[in-house]
């Protein structure tokens, strides 16, 4: 029987990731600390659902988030939702494990990526993932092992179709690109670093050599800086929030809020929140539309505890054209912190 497509793009934008013929939409969904963490079971299903009927395509995961719980449950969303398996793009991430203590359930050895992709397919029940990431650099393991290890995922097991990276340097990533092409391997296509208003400065220029020359592509996280930028953090810490909900993990930042830096950082809320308000949205929108006009952002993902901010979230999308450079000019006088590009001491590109 033919398969019927259930999938609406609305006003959701694609971007091709990476130098791949992979289109994402420019809003995406993730589950770190949400799915099989805090929210379980329906609201899971809910969120999907609204992320979807919103225009998007791509969905984010990792062995590591809830110890392998938030891959289930978004397993079980997928499998209830019974969207045909080529209308969605779905990535996990390998490296940190599932909390277990054996050395080798953890890494980028051979034998973990391909036994930990594995398992990450069990979880979810999915036959394979169209993106596997490395979480992490393993310094530990030889570049050409781990490059073989994501190639014997892709072109030996139909595991993955891409591999990908997080939080590498740049000098990690061209030295995997060169060992993939020395031995005639996979390359890995995209990065997967934190980006968002208040965080830029790898994104920005550390990784530009990488846009320029090999297209890499980039998933972008905590494009909200875990919700600070949404201004529900500007006076305190409200009790149904991420940072109230996970103490221990975010002791560190709440501190930093005390600080004359991060007192400095809920000014600029305020200011980004005015700035919003004058063109018909929310520092929220605001915030994550201008993740989106960068080109060398890929796809934006999203987190949320609830459908409702992910209808809210979405309304970026319309933000979009009113980011004028008169406004983008605007923002940038109030962040107040464009990283500068590299030196080049009188010569031209
Ligand atoms: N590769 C990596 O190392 C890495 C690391 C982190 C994340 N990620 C990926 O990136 C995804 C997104 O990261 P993130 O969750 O940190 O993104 P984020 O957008 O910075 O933070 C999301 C959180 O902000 C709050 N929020 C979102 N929209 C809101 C709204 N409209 N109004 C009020 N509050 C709102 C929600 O928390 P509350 O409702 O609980 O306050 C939500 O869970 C993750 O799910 C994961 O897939 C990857």
């Amino acid at each position: 029987m033919a398969v019927v497509g259930k999938f609406d793009p609305k006003d959701m934008q694609f971007r091709h990731l990476g130098p791949t013929g992979l289109k994402v939409s420019v809003l995406s969904l993730g589950g770190w600390l949400t799915y099989g963490g805090t929210e379980k079971g329906n609201i899971v299903k809910d969120c999907l659902e609204t992320a979807w009927n919103h225009g998007i395509n791509f969905f984010d995961t990792a062995e590591a988030y809830a110890a392998g719980e938030c891959e289930v449950e978004m397993g079980n969303a997928l499998k209830e939702l019974a969207w045909p398996r080529d209308e969605y793009v779905l990535s996990t991430k390998i490296f940190f494990g599932t909390s277990r203590k054996e050395p080798n359930t953890r890494g980028l050895s051979r034998k973990h990526v391909v036994e930990g992709l594995k398992s990450c397919l069990q979880r979810m029940q999915q036959p394979y993932v169209d993106i596997v990431l490395a979480h992490r650099p393993d310094v530990g393991t030889p570049m050409k092992e781990i490059v073989e290890g994501f190639t014997q995922c892709i072109r030996n097991l139909n595991l993955a179709y891409y591999w990908g990276t997080s939080e590498w340097s740049a000098t990690q990533i061209m030295e995997a690109t060169q060992v993939a092409e020395r031995y005639n391997l996979i390359a890995p296509i995209a990065e997967q670093p934190q980006y968002n208003a208040f965080h830029r400065q790898r994104f920005e220029v550390e990784y530009a050599p990488l846009y320029e020359q090999f297209q890499y592509g980039t998933t972008i996280w905590s494009p909200l800086a875990s919700g600070l930028l949404t201004g529900k953090y500007n006076d305190g810490i409200p009790e149904d929030s991420r940072f109230s909900k996970n103490k221990s993990f975010f002791e560190g930042t709440i501190k930093s809020l005390q600080t004359e830096e991060g007192k400095a950082k809920i000014a600029k809320v305020r200011k980004l929140t005015e700035i919003a308000e004058k063109i018909g949205g929310t520092a929220t929108q605001l915030s994550l539309a201008w993740c989106v006009k960068n080109p060398n952002v890929s796809t934006v993902i999203l987190g949320a505890t609830k459908p409702s901010q992910i209808e809210d979230n979405c309304k970026a999308m319309q933000l979009l054209e009113k980011m004028t450079p008169e406004i983008m000019e605007e923002i940038e006088k109030i962040l107040d912190n464009k990283p500068a590009p590299p030196a080049t001491f009188g010569r031209e590109r």
